[in-house]
């Protein structure tokens, strides 16, 4: 299932007020959606709920004063408010909201929030007369002018008895608005990009019936198509003989052979970006007997001996080519010697990077839905570098792949595109 905060750190500040109970539904909200969330609370919203209600949920103890001498050697304030891609505050309360527009730093939340250059948002809840005061009206606006993000109040009964609008909004409604914010702020990273991957086998055939082909079920490259079409590429799948549906906008060729992967991936350039999943066979037999290759009749003891040929490397015919992506990207299936042999194929190949994994154990490489994934890389100053992925499911390993190839793994230089 694809989560729509994934890779969001959020520091979810909570203020005093009634409405602090809807925050501990709003944090396991958010872990659901996929974000990693830190609490702060302020001194009041501890007569409200108690911390160990937001670390069962979070994950994470509480941080809730500048002065806890062992929460700052673990991660200073300084530390924490570079850590969040966001800060939350909510409920966010008049005094609050007033001193975060004033700049005040006489508290760990409102400190965080000076230094912090993550995206604000705030969730206000208080009484309608104090929502509505100009004081608190003119404070929301000096955070919004400031590019904060103000989510609700809504409007209706509040706790005092009376009505109006004040009412913290609903965990649902603040997610959504938060997924909103990171749709547009993270914009599609991978939009505009053309993005080519092969994953499953190859089957090379003997006869008619008979085949040499290999156990890969193309989940692994099904998923990075998947995950590529979701960061907004236009992706192009050449797909080995597999039984997996398509992923939701993305363009599938179906190929048999060595032979057709490499006309159909050939043929996809120019790409941006290729990704080489698929367990391609080295050797196909010379020949294709036209019928049915028969057993031997006269002697039960005699063998067969099939010629082998090589079959073309995909993989460094892209990253040869004059149409060469920027982003060429080989996987290594090794049962021994990963390390050794992933920075080989990098050398040897010219690949810009090479996933390799292990091959041949339970849970991960062929079949498997999980993978782990160690990814090999030439930095820009020509030394290579290495970023453990995993062990985790194929559907994430393929996001956070592709999010290191876009955060970490230079571009060859740019190529003329006839
Ligand atoms: O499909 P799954 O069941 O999900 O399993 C995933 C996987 C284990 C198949 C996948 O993660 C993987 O490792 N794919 C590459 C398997 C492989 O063929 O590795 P290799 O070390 O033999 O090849 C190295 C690279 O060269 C690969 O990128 C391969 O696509 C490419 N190659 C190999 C031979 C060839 N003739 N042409 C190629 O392009």
């Amino acid at each position: 299932m694809s989560q729509p905060l994934q890779g969001e750190r959020i520091l979810l500040g909570v203020c005093g007020g009634i409405a602090a109970y809807k925050a501990a539904e709003l944090v396991r909200r958010l872990r659901e959606a996929g974000a990693q969330v830190q609490v702060v609370m302020t001194a009041a919203a501890g007569h409200f709920v108690g911390a160990a209600t937001f670390q069962a949920l979070s994950g994470r103890p509480v941080r809730d004063s500048l002065w806890d001498a062992n929460a700052e050697a673990a991660m200073g304030h300084i530390e924490l408010a570079r850590w969040a891609t966001r800060v939350v505050v909510a409920p966010a309360s008049a005094d609050a909201i007033a001193r975060i527009a004033h700049g005040h730093a006489d508290d760990l939340l409102a400190t965080l929030c000076l230094v912090a250059t993550a995206p604000l948002a705030i969730v206000p809840a208080m009484n309608h007369r104090m929502w509505l005061h100009p004081a608190t009206q003119a404070n929301v606006a000096t955070l919004k002018s400031r590019g904060a993000l103000a989510i609700g109040p809504d409007v209706g009964a509040q706790a005092c008895g009376e009505f109006g609008p004040g009412r913290m909004c609903e965990p649902d409604a603040i997610v959504a608005a938060l997924v909103a914010a990171h749709a547009v702020a993270g914009g599609d990273p991978l939009a505009g990009q053309r993005v080519l991957v092969s994953a499953g086998p190859t089957y090379e055939d003997l006869d008619p019936v008979r085949y040499l082909g290999n156990r890969s079920s193309g989940k692994m490259g099904f998923a990075i198509a998947a995950a590529a079409a979701e960061l907004g590429a236009q992706v192009t799948l050449v797909a080995g003989p597999v039984h997996l549906p398509t992923p939701a906008g993305v363009h599938r060729i179906d190929v048999r052979s060595a032979r057709q992967m490499h006309a159909a991936v050939l043929g996809a350039l120019p790409q941006d970006i290729y990704i080489g999943a698929a367990a391609v066979a080295d050797f196909m037999p010379a020949r294709v007997a036209e019928h049915k290759i028969k057993k031997p009749t006269v002697s039960s003891d005699s063998g067969l001996t099939v010629e082998l040929v090589r079959t073309p490397d995909i993989l460094a015919e892209v990253a040869a080519h004059p149409q060469r992506p920027l982003r060429v990207v080989g996987f290594a299936a090794e049962t021994a010697a990963l390390a050794d042999s992933a920075r080989d194929k990098l050398r040897r190949k010219r690949v810009d990077a090479i996933a390799a994994n292990r091959v041949g154990v339970t849970g991960s490489g062929f079949d498997a839905d999980d993978n782990a994934l160690d990814v090999y890389w030439r930095q820009t100053d020509g030394s290579e570098t290495m970023a453990a992925l995993g062990p985790t499911s194929k559907a994430v390993l393929a996001r956070e792949l592709l999010q290191l190839l876009l955060d970490r793994v230079p571009a060859a230089p740019t190529q003329d595109t006839p």
